[in-house]
């Protein structure tokens, strides 16, 4: 009797043992995955161990263009040869027994941009668990198109109080001019530059404009050839997946898209063609501010990845189970809301630029020939 309780403490504890051997093997993975992950940044810090106290401190690299039409403010520079410094660091780091992503970055890309905005640098400095485990976050559920249209077609939606708080996002550190804008920013590009939510202030798509319910009149916004502009305070941003990202070297970077003729005549095309030219493979571009891993439009097995395969968020599972977001050039591009989402169900109502394997897009064809059926009727009876 004795002996045998003894023996069962010692299963037991040999049982607890393997247990915590179990969770540290599982971190110790997990850690060793956050790092060749956040090895993809073009971090101009030496580790993915050790953040930088601060941005300030951070070591940056400088980025030449010889054509600017403006230098960024503050850079010391003038045209037509800018020069600024840019900075980026990604580092993971275990606290509270779960593996954290820190991503530091100034915010100033390593490609020339286009036009005469004034570009400023930002403070993004922000942490949250990474790749975290998808059965502690509740399925994002929408129950009717205008709720999924204020989440979607609004900017903004990048806050705090949207991302599963299962992540435990945190802004580590800020500047006043950055704190404005930050709930408009859903994810972070490799290049160290913020994606902002899909729609424009205007509460639309800023390529694809759309009037909705809940939109002012929408306009097609200034871009350059990288399809990336500063809002008005000076932070430059992508909304839309960005050429330059992959392709900058055969870019015109200092132009604006207007002056580029493939750009203006199909953006959508031309952004996706940089990709179709270089990356026909699963390729990281960024990460959303759940975590979580943002891949270019191409699938492992070279062919591009369909806005219908996608989840009501824009995500979708890798082989493996890891949940990602996919940029894409239609409507919401990188981020539609934090996932994983419902099955897709509705297209956004601000663009004219969305999914076009959608049920429901197949459902408005249904109602369009109906309604053509109703008015040839009605035109009948008119004219007899
Ligand atoms: C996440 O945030 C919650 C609430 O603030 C806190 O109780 C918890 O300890 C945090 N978890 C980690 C791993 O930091
Ligand atoms: C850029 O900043 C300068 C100096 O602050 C200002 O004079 C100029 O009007 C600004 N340009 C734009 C396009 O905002
Ligand atoms: C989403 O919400 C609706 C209405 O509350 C419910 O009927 C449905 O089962 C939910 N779907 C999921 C995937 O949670
Ligand atoms: C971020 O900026 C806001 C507004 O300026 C400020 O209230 C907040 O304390 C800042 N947060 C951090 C972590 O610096």
């Amino acid at each position: 009797m004795r002996n045998s309780l003894k023996q069962s403490c010692i299963i037991a504890t040999s049982l607890c043992f393997i247990q915590v051997l179990n969770a540290q093997a599982d971190n110790t993975q997990i850690l060793a995955d956050c790092k060749t992950f956040a090895k993809l940044f073009r971090n101009t810090c030496a580790s993915q161990d050790t953040p930088a106290a601060s941005i300030a401190a951070l070591t940056g690299v400088t980025v030449s263009c010889p054509k600017n039409e403006i230098c960024p403010v503050g850079s010391g520079t003038s045209p037509p040869t800018c020069s600024w410094v840019r900075k980026l660091c990604v580092t993971c780091q275990i606290e509270n027994n779960r593996v954290f992503i820190r991503y530091q970055s100034n915010g100033l890309p390593d490609h020339c941009y286009g036009g005469k905005p004034n570009v400023t640098s930002g403070i993004y400095d922000v942490k949250m668990i990474y790749d975290s485990p998808l059965d502690q976050i509740p399925t994002k559920n929408f129950t009717s198109q205008d709720n999924y249209d204020q989440e979607t077609c609004s900017p903004g939606r990048g806050g705090q109080r949207n991302i599963p708080r299962a992540v435990n996002y945190s802004m580590v550190a800020n500047d006043t001019n950055t704190a404005k804008f930050i709930d408009g920013i859903a994810g972070f590009a490799l290049n160290g530059v913020p994606i902002f939510t899909a729609s424009s202030a205007e509460k639309t798509d800023p390529y694809y404009p759309k009037n909705w319910a809940g939109s002012s009149t929408g306009k097609v916004e200034i871009v350059d050839a990288c399809v990336g502009h500063p809002q008005e305070s000076g932070l430059y941003h992508y909304h839309m997946l960005p050429p330059c990202l992959v392709n900058a070297a055969n870019l015109e970077t200092s132009s604006v898209c207007e002056k580029v003729s493939s750009c203006i005549n199909d953006v959508k095309q031309y952004s996706l063609d940089a990709y179709t030219a270089t990356s026909k493979k699963i390729t990281y571009l960024g990460i959303a501010k759940d975590g979580r891993a943002i891949i270019g439009p191409y699938a492992a097995d070279g062919n591009l990845i369909s806005c219908g395969d996608l989840d009501q968020c824009g995500g979708m599972k890798l082989d493996g189970g890891k949940y990602v977001y996919v940029y894409l050039n239609t409507y919401p591009y990188a981020i539609g809301c934090f996932g994983p989402g419902q099955a897709q169900q509705y297209a956004p109502s601000c663009s004219t630029n969305t999914c076009s394997s959608l049920k429901s897009e197949a459902k408005s064809v249904y109602q369009f020939i109906s309604f053509g059926l109703i008015a040839v009727i009605a035109l009948i009876n008119i004219i007899y």
